[in-house]
């Protein structure tokens, strides 16, 4: 791993190792991918104004998310088949948000079971994403599941009832090795048919037909839900659907403060973290990095990847004149225009 000083340095290498249809299923976009371009490119176009001469010799990047502290606002997002990257899975994900205490969030498809992953990261801060089921008797008994293991919240994506149209995927199929298993979608493993497991998933709910968890918000706040995670699935479902950094300032003023946002999709930098903070997240999640990282290296790698986002936040925050967390705020970023009207 030396020499791979930033997220964009193990894709690279990730890219370069893994087999061509397991590339493309991570790395795709839907359709001409101009959100998953649009993700990173808007983050660029959000500069930073530092502050100087500030004391900045001890700086603190813990926070406090739904009521317990995380040591840094980073965690990792739901990502599909971790296995497929390294043999070390979603296990190797915990064990790097361990490592930086963040909080890891396991995809419902998973390759790892609820109580494996438990088991590998026993101090891991982890949520458990879910899709609401057609069957409502399965949601039950997954909640229970979740739940034994030690998984602190559940967290409902919204924005896949179908599966977008990623093009280089669907031209390369990946074959799901037999070795493979997805646990927690199909506990009994004799049933495990791949092109099939999104078939039980409720097309049809709307707002009414749930109130429980994570979903766009002002009726998330009605709901009562805790949290919302503005995400654009990294640009995998609606292509031209908002970069997840331009449309975060007006859901944070529509929240007003009622529930906490978290932001995913594009997330490659610390100075990005930054950004997402200062608009006004109160942690951001990665997904396709993590999986760059244990491409590389299994759990090391993603570990590796998780220190160098932290660290950069750090370096930032001390290049910026910011000490902590709750200093980041909107008055440290703007656009180029803003800057010409000055
Ligand atoms: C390969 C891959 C698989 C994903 N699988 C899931 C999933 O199973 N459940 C889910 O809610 N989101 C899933 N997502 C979306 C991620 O949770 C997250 O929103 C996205 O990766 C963030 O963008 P980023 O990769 O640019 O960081 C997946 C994303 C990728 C790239």
């Amino acid at each position: 791993m030396e020499g791979l000083l930033c997220v964009d340095d193990f894709e690279k290498e990730a890219l370069s190792k893994l087999e061509k249809s397991v590339c493309d299923y991570y790395r795709s976009g839907a359709d001409d991918e101009l959100t998953v371009k649009d993700n990173r490119d808007s983050f660029s176009r959000i500069l930073i104004r530092p502050r100087i001469l500030r004391d900045v010799s001890n700086r603190d990047l813990s926070t406090t998310i739904l009521g317990k502290k995380v040591s840094v606002p980073l965690g990792i997002s739901p990502t599909a088949m971790q296995r497929l990257a390294h043999p070390d899975g979603e296990c190797g994900s915990a064990k790097a948000t361990e490592i930086v205490g963040g909080i890891l969030i396991l995809s419902f498809f998973s390759t790892s079971s609820y109580e494996e992953v438990a088991a590998a990261s026993p101090n891991v801060r982890k949520w458990f994403q879910f899709y609401m089921h057609k069957d409502r008797s399965i949601n039950e008994a997954v909640f229970k599941r979740a739940e034994k293991a030690g998984f602190e919240a559940l967290v409902l994506t919204v924005d896949a009832q179908y599966v977008g149209k990623r093009r280089a995927s669907e031209k390369n199929p990946i074959q799901f090795p037999s070795h493979l298993r997805l646990p927690n979608a199909v506990p009994d493993e004799e049933k495990l048919d791949v092109s099939k497991v999104h078939d039980s998933i409720d097309h049809s709910v709307t707002w009414e037909g749930f109130k429980l968890q994570r979903m766009p918000y002002v009726q998330a706040a009605e709901l009562g839900v805790d949290a919302i995670i503005v995400s654009n699935h990294g640009g995998r479902q609606i292509d031209t659907a908002p970069a997840t950094i331009d449309i975060l300032p007006s859901i944070v003023r529509a929240v007003d403060n009622r529930l906490e946002v978290y932001l995913d999709s594009g997330i490659r930098r610390g100075t990005d973290i930054f950004k997402a903070l200062a608009l006004g997240a109160k942690m951001v999640f990665v997904g396709r990095p993590a999986i760059w990282g244990l491409a590389v290296d299994g759990a090391k790698g993603a570990k590796r990847v998780m220190e160098i986002l932290r660290d950069e936040l750090d370096l930032t925050m001390a290049l910026t004149g910011v000490a902590d967390i709750k200093s980041i705020t909107s008055k440290f970023v703007c656009t180029k225009d803003s800057l010409l009207k000055l």
